[in-house]
């Protein structure tokens, strides 16, 4: 059967359950998708755009064929490589026999922002039951085994399955700790050092840098680091959660996730104009995130660890995350390029590349090259206290030198 039809649902601001926002149907041959919102939906006072850039309300809906046919805020609201792999494990089937519909009505109620989908109107979501921080030690065995191809005992695995719906492609985890949300990423068989560890250690510093980050913890399980970030897009409210909507960046600016020749810090600077309800704020953030991610050589800035938060009226730049800085290789030379274009000489990772583009950001050259000159200084000044305090030894500290403060001017 080529086309599939689903009930798209959204939890308004607030709210802890959800209401029927319209249909999807997708043809999965092709890859087309059409969205209808329902009449009710778009005559309910306070309601949301269910993707505030291709699904406004009020206008007629247009098919969408980026992405395999999802809309991106539809997209968003899918797993990546690693809620994928969860899913495939518990259904006992390779990944890629499961459609893009198979893992949009899978994923559970750890998914990203506020948005459910259904395969009729009376059908209800997984239940929310997130794994207790407390049970961090079955889950690591279970995403463990699940990465080394080992068998997975079923208890841990629908565990794990029940706070994996997320996006990225680490092991990750959804859990509850101290009555809150929280995504846990866990350590990787193919990590070369500790990656919870230096997640955590580069976040402290991009806080300390102005930087805008959430809660985070560093735990260690049995001998195993764990990063905790609180989540931005949920909220405990009267023995529920409020969730909040979440577009990427990739869906902001409307890219197919393989157009990389097309991704430009540009573009999504001219949206943010467009959509944002704080844009100077949300750019000026955006330029001290882009000096940071040189600074510490964070090349993984693609548009999917960008995100927008969506609030009544447009959207805002949501709160920091991902920032994993890349080991360098001392002697192989140290230039290097982000995931997007950022100024006169495209992806190259320059601090005169970003200062060039002061205007893309709405900032005076003067304003501009002061805040890089400041970002600098903190990397230079902060970067090895702060990775100390997460636990890095002197001689960690010397193997992650060349990728701390090193950027070219
Ligand atoms: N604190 C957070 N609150 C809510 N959502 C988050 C948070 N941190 C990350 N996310 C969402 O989870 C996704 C995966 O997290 P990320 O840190 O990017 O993992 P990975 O390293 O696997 O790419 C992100 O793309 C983002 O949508
Ligand atoms: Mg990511």
């Amino acid at each position: 059967m080529a086309s599939t039809s689903l009930y798209v649902f959204c939890y308004l601001p607030g709210e802890v359950s959800a209401v029927p926002a319209g249909r999807f149907d997708h043809d999965g041959v092709v890859g087309v998708g059409t969205f209808a919102y329902g009449r009710r939906y778009v005559n309910r006072p306070g309601a949301l755009a269910v993707d505030p850039v291709a699904l406004p309300l009020g206008a007629d809906p247009l098919p969408v064929e980026t992405n395999g046919g999802l809309y991106g805020a539809f997209r968003d609201a899918s797993p990546d490589y690693w809620g994928r792999l969860v899913t495939a494990s518990g259904l006992k089937c390779p990944m890629e026999s499961l459609s893009e519909m198979d893992y949009l009505l899978h994923a559970n109620a750890t998914r990203v922002g506020n948005l459910d989908f259904r395969a009729s109107l009376d059908a209800t979501e997984p239940t929310l039951g997130p794994p207790e921080f407390q049970e961090m030690e079955d889950l690591l065995i279970a995403a463990g085994d699940l990465e080394a191809g080992r068998p997975v005992d079923e208890r841990r695995r629908l565990m794990l399955e029940q706070g994996s719906s997320l996006g990225g492609a680490r092991p990750k985890c959804t859990v509850q700790l101290d009555g809150e949300l929280w995504l846990a990423k866990l350590p990787s068989r193919n990590d070369r050092i500790s990656m919870p560890r230096l997640e955590f250690g580069s976040m402290k510093l991009a806080a300390r840098c102005g930087l805008d980050v959430p809660e985070i913890r560093l735990r260690t399980i049995g001998g195993r680091d764990v990063f905790l970030t609180r989540r931005f897009d949920r909220e405990a409210v009267g023995g529920g959660w409020a969730r909040r909507g979440y577009l990427s960046a990739l869906s902001l600016a409307q890219w197919d996730e393989h157009d990389r020749d097309r991704w430009s810090y540009r573009s999504i600077a001219e949206r943010i104009r467009k959509y944002s309800i704080r844009p100077s704020d949300d750019l000026r953030r955006l330029f001290l995130r882009i000096a940071f991610n040189i600074l510490v050589r964070n090349m993984d800035d693609h548009p999917r660890n960008h995100g927008f938060l969506v609030e009544q009226g447009g959207l805002i730049l949501s709160p920091q995350f991902d920032v994993e800085p890349a080991l360098a290789r001392p002697g192989v030379g140290s230039e290097f390029f982000l995931a997007m274009s950022i100024g006169p000489q495209g992806r190259l990772a320059a601090l005169g590349n970003l200062r060039s583009a002061a205007a893309t950001f709405n900032l005076k050259p003067v304003d501009a090259a002061d805040l890089i000159l400041r970002m600098q200084t903190c990397v230079a000044t902060g970067w090895r206290e702060e990775l100390g305090k997460a636990g890095f030894d002197d001689s960690e500290l010397d193997i992650l030198a060349p990728s701390f403060g090193k950027a070219a001017l």
